[in-house]
């Protein structure tokens, strides 16, 4: 790959800038492979029944037997793919990765499922298991709970027959298939940023809700918003 020259970004080119881009498409191009071997490392676990990445693949056959849609069954695939990376908040992580490629309700559903967990064992550590409660108001409430009572509290089972990572990887790259665009720029029309890049229409899903997601709680409001950029939705 060819070499960008600037010192600073402010004195960069279109030629510098085009190479930036070719530089993250490639990173977004690689992106389902460094997923997959998150999930690969979650098969040295020794003290669970099964391993995480054998977890992740039964909560995908699962979903994936049971009819969900492809962009769930991936969802469910990776949902503890960052659990080496968030001790606190893998759900958080992952979500946050996998945002621009998928919609609200499984955004938010990533981000809390680990605390929706909590309901099926926070008593043996003396925790409130109802924790989940304070979110009764928003919309993929439901939507989690299933997520957790069908699809992941129940995936730690060694006799259950589960599917091949095979199965789920041509699901990942197609829902991770997307345009790359630079984070937060806004689409008005078609127009060039002084950047060589074309930001104009055309790309991903423009349909998708923008949520800006109370994820702390219930304390604040939970916005949403149409927002028909594919920046800002992320598709
Ligand atoms: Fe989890
Ligand atoms: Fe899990």
């Amino acid at each position: 790959m060819e070499k960008m020259h600037f010192t600073r970004m402010d004195q960069g080119t279109d030629e510098d800038f085009q190479i930036l881009k070719q530089v993250h498409e490639h990173t977004l191009k690689e992106l389902p492979d460094r997923l997959f071997g998150l999930l690969s490392d979650l098969g040295k676990d020794t003290a669970y029944n099964i391993t995480r990445r054998d977890h992740c693949l039964q909560s995908a056959t699962r979903a994936l037997r049971d009819g969900k849609d492809e962009e769930y069954v991936v969802v469910a695939l990776l949902h503890d793919a960052c659990e080496t990376l968030g001790p606190f908040n893998h759900g958080e992580v992952i979500a946050a990765i996998l945002r621009p490629f998928i919609s609200r309700d499984n955004y938010w559903m990533l981000a809390q499922h680990g605390l929706f967990q909590t309901y099926f064992y926070a008593a043996h550590l003396g925790l409130d298991p109802n924790a989940r409660d304070k979110f009764r108001s928003d919309p993929a409430y439901e939507q989690t709970i299933e997520f957790c009572a069908k699809y992941d509290e129940v995936s730690f089972d060694p006799a259950y027959k589960n599917e091949p990572l095979s199965t789920f990887e041509p699901m990942v790259r197609r829902v991770l298939s997307k345009d790359w665009t630079p984070p937060g720029a806004r689409r008005r029309g078609t127009r060039r940023l002084g950047l060589g890049l074309s930001l104009g229409g055309g790309q991903g899903d423009h349909r998708r809700q923008r949520a800006i997601c109370d994820l702390d709680g219930g304390r604040r409001p939970l916005l949403h918003e149409e927002d028909q950029s594919p920046m800002a939705t992320g598709g």
